[in-house]
């Protein structure tokens, strides 16, 4: 463990993930790093200047270290063969007052600027998702002495990271909310569903390197009893949605407050990539029509227009309400401060 909050700088050994998509603000992540654990900016769909925003009004707001999360692979990819979906989205964008959607789609990635800003701004710590990154941008985060974080859904995964030279690897369990980081979605299409407890033990066993465990925690308890285990430490997304920081919508915010642990499902219909998010309208919908969804990031970005009228209209059945199975533990809105007590605190000690 003391391995770990070396390696992080940190004085607890917790990490909120990096949630790509407009979760992590500044606030959420100054505040979690002010209270002493590792805030980390979802980067994943950025590009190099509003990582760089992002970056400079963290660091007015703390000077403790924070993390950037990136995805490792090529976001890079274009589609003209999309009607089939296309059509099934349109019925969607009739009944919410959304123009009909385009005949072709691109997506451009920024992994390369992200790299240079993350150097540039001397961000000490960089965790992945969805595969290793690729050696070039490995070097140059090794050369500027950047820890890495891995994200892996197999044991196969975290040997892979490991051998890459990644310093720490967190076990994703299949009640985490949001993607799976399974690297190959072809070979495994609803990403690799190892229960957390499996996946920590069997990482412990295979690999040298610092375990840290994730996927559907919210308890001072659960903590206690994954590092009692072997875990180094925990990273919690879910956990974090509700926090008043975060930049979690209202309807959103009010869906997890409502979800019990039973509610969340496995879907690709959102991006193309499984992930864990509360069943919803859009859901059954979409995987009724029978139509496949198109791979990642392509399907992502064709469903982008409908998710964020759904944020507008305050409108839960057309957005991608991700969570983990912890979601049934959240009962209401909180301040970054009240999370971390409870997850820090001994409550019963207090009730003695
Ligand atoms: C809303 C949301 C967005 C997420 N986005 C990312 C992401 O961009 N990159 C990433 O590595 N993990 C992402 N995750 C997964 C987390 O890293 C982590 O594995 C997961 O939140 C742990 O499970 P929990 O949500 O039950 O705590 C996301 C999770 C959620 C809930």
């Amino acid at each position: 463990m003391g391995i770990l909050l070396d390696q992080l700088q940190v004085e607890r050994p917790i990490i909120q993930a990096g949630m790509a998509g407009g979760i992590t603000t500044p606030e959420l992540v100054a505040t979690v790093a002010n209270e002493g654990a590792l805030g980390t900016i979802g980067a994943g769909y950025m590009d190099g200047s509003s990582l760089r925003e992002d970056i400079r009004k963290v660091k007015q707001l703390t000077d403790k270290p924070f993390a950037v999360n990136l995805f490792a692979t090529n976001l890079d990819a274009s589609s003209a063969d999309i009607q089939p979906m296309q059509r099934c989205l349109d019925g969607f964008r009739e009944a919410f007052g959304i123009d009909a959607g385009e005949h072709a789609v691109q997506v451009k990635d920024h992994l390369d600027e992200k790299i240079s800003v993350i150097a540039e701004e001397g961000i000490p710590i960089v965790s992945t998702a969805f595969g290793v990154l690729d050696n070039v941008h490995l070097e140059r985060l090794q050369e500027n002495g950047i820890t890495l974080l891995g994200m892996a859904t197999h044991p196969d995964e975290a040997r892979q990271l490991e051998d890459a030279g990644y310093d720490i690897i967190v076990a994703q369990g299949t009640e985490a909310g949001g993607h799976r980081g399974t690297f190959d979605v072809v070979q495994a299409p609803d990403g690799n569903n190892i229960g957390l407890h499996v996946l920590v033990q069997e990482m412990l066993d295979q690999v040298d390197v610092p375990i840290v465990a994730a996927g559907g925690i919210h308890t001072k308890n659960q903590i206690d009893a994954l590092m009692i285990m072997g875990a180094a430490g925990v990273q919690l997304g879910t956990r974090f949605l509700p926090a008043k920081e975060a930049g979690t919508n209202a309807a959103y915010r009010r869906a997890l407050i409502q979800a019990r642990s039973g509610d969340t499902v496995m879907t690709n219909v959102f991006s193309g990539r499984p992930a864990r998010a509360i069943r919803n309208r859009f859901i059954q919908e979409v995987e009724n029509s029978g139509i496949d969804p198109l791979p990642f990031p392509i399907q992502n970005q064709m469903t982008k227009d409908i998710r964020a009228a759904g944020k507008r209209l305050g409108r839960p059945e057309i957005q991608s309400l991700w969570a983990g199975q912890g979601v049934g533990a959240i009962e209401r809105e909180e301040s970054v401060a009240e999370i971390m007590r409870s997850l820090t605190q001994d409550e019963r000690a207090s009730e003695r």
